[in-house]
């Protein structure tokens, strides 16, 4: 039978912010991207590293110039990544999707609100 687990106030998420938790040993990441809280369990789909652990940047692209040629890597606005620590598989936070493949995704966890508290149902 699922439980509720609290993870923290809801105003002490901030955007960018993350909470890691474990729901009696099942671990689970909280993030606040684009003003709205996700959810992923703490598993990356290529070996099980602790994806919910890794860095958050944006996106690296590599723009193609009038003649063909990439000049310089750029970050792509409005994106975010979470990178695994073991392999480096990169992952859009919003989405839990790889960015090198969708048919690697990140394991939802459901997340609830009340009162104030945020909450995760595992
Ligand atoms: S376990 Fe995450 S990239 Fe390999």
């Amino acid at each position: 039978m699922p439980k509720s687990y609290l993870v923290a106030r809801r105003s002490e998420i901030e955007e960018g912010g993350r909470r890691v938790i474990s729901c009696d040993g099942t671990e689970i990441g909280v993030f606040q991207v684009g003003g709205k809280l996700v959810a992923w369990h703490n598993e990356c789909p290529h070996r099980s590293g602790p994806i919910c652990q890794g860095r958050i940047y944006k996106r690296v692209t590599e723009p193609i110039d009038a003649e063909g040629k990439v000049r310089a890597l750029a970050f792509e606005e409005g994106s975010c990544n979470i990178v695994c620590t073991w392999h480096g598989y990169e992952y859009d936070l919003k989405t839990g999707v790889n960015q090198g493949s969708d048919k690697l995704r990140l394991r939802p966890a459901k997340l609830e609100e009340k009162d104030g508290n945020v909450y995760v149902v595992v």
